[in-house]
């Protein structure tokens, strides 16, 4: 308690109470203290010419910008589990004080794409989405079930027989690609075979279904409903990945075998069935060089191989701000193995990279690991950006679903991010900036039942500090408002708007030529094959005019 005490004095200092006023709406808003945020923001920003120079450029940018209509050779999707708005503004402005800047004017590499739009992420019999049922939405065009995943609604939780009729099976754009020659691959810091990459080759009723022991402890039979991790390594399109990057070792992996980094640990498998090494006789079998690597030095000192399997850890991979560095690769350094290898490909790749660990801090209330892990989430499509050509790769950035943190209060300019608490003119206790609607941050003051809990005895910048929530729930939810998505490259222009989420592999399989879409015409004046029957006859006219020329001329 000595150390709390301290932190209590502390931060009573920067409480400022509230004055109200005669609008009868904002009272809350405090008097800010001009000499803080002078020091704070620069002062240029109190200059009219500094704001619409800034607008005025952007506008340049827009009116200098040409949509892209050729052909979309790659497509790369990145979904960051969770990564609701709010968690946006928070995590740059997290992103940006960790520079020392105010932090609310910072960029992430993705808010830099040319066209954003919203994506209404509910399924068919939920009104707030899971990532089983959404990456069945935006990875196969279609929806359906929560807890479900590339299957119709017609498929029931846990109906295994459903599961298992072809017509209730939807067909992911990795399977589209594949048909087109192109290569595919799926990277992820969850398990290799967690809800959103299984959206990319995975028909199930079950999400949690992930290895066969999974199966039968819920009482099924796992022999007619296949274990998410067999479909990856069996079926098609998983067993034509050529990339595969994440973690789970754990559902390839048998009882018997011991895990090679933690040898108090085995695989989660009781079906005889070790998939590393099946995946790699089969890779040998098709005449592919492949490497199965466990650890960051050995993926690092891959090179020149076809197809790569990465399983980093037994379960999810760590948080980044908890892993090893030396054992545990970064998204981004996963990300750039994955487009390193997929570009040897002539007719060019998909390729799923997925941040999964944004929705599983939120879920502890850990908002601070969230926008780290969205920070993380950042560099990995900053490094794609830099390594491929808007002229021919499709890039798409999403979230699968919403969460319940709010980001509310009226903190001063550069006031940070989550630590900064102000005063409730009701109760005179302090609030923070950042808060849950739900979740296993809710406290009360156990000495004082009737009182809120008083946050000035918490350090909130903890890395695991779980922020208050308005009830208690062990497990933070999800929310179910709409999420951003921000696109770069063919085609980007067509996901402007608000549309349903299952209209976002629509877009990737008509800017890619693959997929139901895939056959439908570019509109005529898209400047791509239009433009080149244009240019020959043009070239065609020229020619004749100065032949005519001449011909003329030697008559004269
Ligand atoms: C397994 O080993 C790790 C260290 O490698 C240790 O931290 C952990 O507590 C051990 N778990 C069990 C169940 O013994
Ligand atoms: C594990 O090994 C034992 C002893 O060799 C064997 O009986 C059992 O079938 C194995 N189990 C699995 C899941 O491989
Ligand atoms: C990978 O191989 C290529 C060609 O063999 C070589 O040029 C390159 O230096 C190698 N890179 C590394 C990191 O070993
Ligand atoms: C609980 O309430 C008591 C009495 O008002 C107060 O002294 C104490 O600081 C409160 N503790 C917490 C953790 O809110
Ligand atoms: C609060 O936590 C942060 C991050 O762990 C730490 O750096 C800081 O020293 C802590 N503050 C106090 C007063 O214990
Ligand atoms: C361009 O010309 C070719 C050959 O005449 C034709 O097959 C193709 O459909 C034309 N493309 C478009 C977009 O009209
Ligand atoms: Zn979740």
């Amino acid at each position: 308690m000595v150390c709390c005490n301290v932190i209590l004095f502390f931060n009573l200092v920067s409480l400022v109470i509230a004055v109200p006023f005669r609008d009868e709406y904002h009272h809350d808003i405090t008097e800010y203290d001009d000499k803080i945020n002078l020091l704070r923001y620069n002062n240029q920003e109190n200059n009219a010419q500094f704001w619409l120079d800034g607008a005025e450029k952007t506008l340049k940018e827009k009116i200098e910008k040409k949509e892209q209509k050729g052909i979309a050779k790659n497509v790369i999707l990145f979904l960051g589990d969770g990564m609701s708005m709010t968690t946006l503004a928070a995590s740059r402005i997290f992103f940006g004080q960790q520079s020392k800047n105010p932090g609310e004017e910072t960029v992430l590499s993705f808010e830099k794409f040319p066209y954003s739009g919203l994506s209404k992420t509910y399924c068919v019999n939920s009104q707030v989405a899971d990532s089983a049922c959404s990456s069945t939405a935006y990875l196969n065009g279609v929806k359906g079930n929560i807890k479900t995943i590339g299957v119709t609604a017609e498929v029931k939780l846990r109906d295994c027989d459903s599961m298992n009729v072809p017509e209730h099976q939807t067909s992911p754009v990795t399977s589209w690609a594949q048909a087109e020659g192109k290569a595919t691959g799926i990277v992820t810091t969850a398990r290799v075979t967690h809800a959103s990459p299984a959206g990319a080759y995975a028909h199930t009723a079950h999400r949690d279904w992930e290895s066969d022991s999974d199966v039968s402890s819920d009482k099924q039979d796992p022999e007619k409903c296949m274990d998410i991790a067999r479909q990856l390594v069996t079926q098609s399109p998983g067993n034509k990945f050529k990339v595969i990057l994440g973690g789970g070792r754990g559902t390839f992996m048998t009882v018997n075998d011991t895990d090679p980094e933690y040898s108090n640990k085995t695989g989660w498998r009781n079906d005889n069935r070790n998939l590393i090494n099946q995946w790699l006789d089969d890779k040998k079998k098709s005449g592919l060089s492949a490497s199965y690597v466990w650890n960051r030095e050995d993926m690092l000192k891959v090179n020149n191989t076809d197809c790569i399997l990465g399983l980093f850890e037994p379960s999810h991979m760590r948080y980044h701000m908890e892993a090893d560095p030396q054992m545990e690769p970064t998204l981004e350094e996963m990300t750039e193995l994955a487009i390193k290898i997929l570009s040897k490909e002539d007719k060019g790749y998909f390729l799923f990279v997925e941040g999964g660990k944004i929705d599983m801090a939120h879920h502890g209330s850990l908002a601070k690991m969230a926008f780290d892990e969205t920070i993380e989430f950042a560099k990995a499509i900053q490094k794609a950006n830099e390594m491929t050509s808007e002229k021919d790769t499709l890039i798409v950035v999403t979230a699968d679903h919403a969460h319940t943190m709010s980001f509310s209060g009226y903190p001063q300019r550069g006031s940070d991010i989550l630590t900064n608490l102000q005063q409730s003119g009701i109760d005179l206790l302090p609030y923070s900036t950042i808060s849950y609607a739900n979740g296993p941050g809710y406290k009360v003051n156990t000495t004082d039942p009737s009182k809120r809990y008083d946050l000035r005895y918490d350090n909130m910048s903890e890395t695991r500090y779980q922020f208050p929530s308005t009830l208690p729930l062990s497990s933070e939810t999800h929310g179910g408002e709409d999420v951003a998505v921000f696109s770069r490259g063919p085609w980007a222009h067509f996901l402007t708007g608000s549309f349903e989420q299952n209209y976002i592999p629509i877009v990737m399989g008509y800017a890619a030529r693959i997929g139901p879409t895939g056959r439908i015409d570019f509109p005529s004046n898209s400047g791509s094959s239009i433009a080149k029957n244009h240019s020959i006859t043009i070239i065609i006219s020229s020619l004749l005019i100065i032949l005519f020329t001449k011909i003329i001329k030697i008559h004269n």
